[in-house]
């Protein structure tokens, strides 16, 4: 059965390029981002690694740490982390775990053998402070991911974690945000007191609560 939304993200102890690490232990009570890609030494890899090593400050501000993951050895992380290093100026700085024997890579459903039998597809998983899966986004191998938009989903995670809101299309922090159904017109009016228009019934926005 797939990770679902909702699900305790399974735990595990595996090796990495930090070290042997057991996963909720690691993540304690923050966020954590756990990310595959395909195979070492490849060129989409490449620069998947060296986006998230850039960008690892905003993961950092967002209370959220980032592991990654292949089914290569400990070993060969550490060598293609020179190439990384090399091509993209971005030090890899989080840990890589090494998946040989495959066991993170099944527990999580990220190998589809429809797609390859012997690669992990670019799997996402978003956990929350509660251990929970928050998100998952499957790619596959020919397409890069956009990791700023993984901080853009973790922003609204966050946001909507605290506040009775849904974030709309296309929303980016500081844009208006949608009140929940479940909060009377009322109820809106004291725990959003910068005010509200409603469009429809159904759909009423406010300025984000928390800026
Ligand atoms: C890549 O990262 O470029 C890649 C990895 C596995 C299969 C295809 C492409």
């Amino acid at each position: 059965m797939a990770i679902q939304l909702g699900d305790i993200a399974p735990d595990f102890t595996a090796d990495t390029t930090q070290g042997t690490i057991r996963f909720h232990e690691w993540k304690g009570d923050g966020w954590a981002v756990l990310f595959s890609h395909p195979k070492d030494f490849t060129p989409v890899c490449t620069t998947e690694l060296g986006a998230v090593a850039a960008l690892k400050p905003e993961f950092d501000k967002r209370n959220t740490k980032v592991i990654g993951l292949s089914v290569d050895p400990v070993e060969s992380h550490n060598r293609w982390e020179m190439d990384i290093k090399d091509v993209t100026g971005n030090a890899v700085n989080f840990p890589m775990i090494g998946d040989p024997e495959r066991t993170v890579a099944s527990l999580y459903g990220m190998i589809h053998p429809n797609a390859s039998d012997t690669m992990t597809v670019r799997s996402v998983f978003v956990v929350g402070p509660d251990n929970k899966v928050k998100l998952t986004l499957t790619y596959p191998a020919s397409t890069g991911r956009n990791f700023q938009e993984l901080l853009r989903v973790i922003d609204s995670l966050q946001l909507t974690a605290k506040y009775a809101v849904a974030t709309p299309a296309d929303w980016t922090p500081g844009g208006d945000v949608i009140i929940t159904n479940g909060v009377s017109d009322e109820d809106a009016k004291t725990r959003f007191p910068k005010g509200f228009e409603t469009k429809k019934p159904y759909l009423r926005v406010t300025p984000q609560p928390d800026r």
